[in-house]
């Protein structure tokens, strides 16, 4: 399986800034992202707050999101 992207726009990304993602660092995680120069926006809880922070690139989860996470995922779409 590829995850290959089919245009050249970059991957999508969602940081969750619901209250229990917010409180385990998703609003800092937007803010590091966005030092990297990656551009993502931010979402409303999806009921996934057990694992928090939850981040969705292309729609697809990452729990327990890191900045090096969301970066890795990324790159997987280059
Ligand atoms: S607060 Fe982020 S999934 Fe609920």
């Amino acid at each position: 399986m590829t995850n290959k992207l089919d245009s050249n726009r970059a991957a999508t990304i969602e940081v969750c800034h619901g209250p229990q993602c917010s409180d385990y660092g998703g609003r800092k995680l937007s803010e590091e992202l966005a030092a990297m120069g990656l551009d993502a926006v931010a979402g409303d809880c999806r009921s996934q707050c057990p694992n928090a922070p939850v981040v969705f690139v292309e729609n697809r989860m990452i729990t327990k999101a890191t900045a090096s996470k969301v970066d890795e995922r990324v790159k997987s779409y280059e």
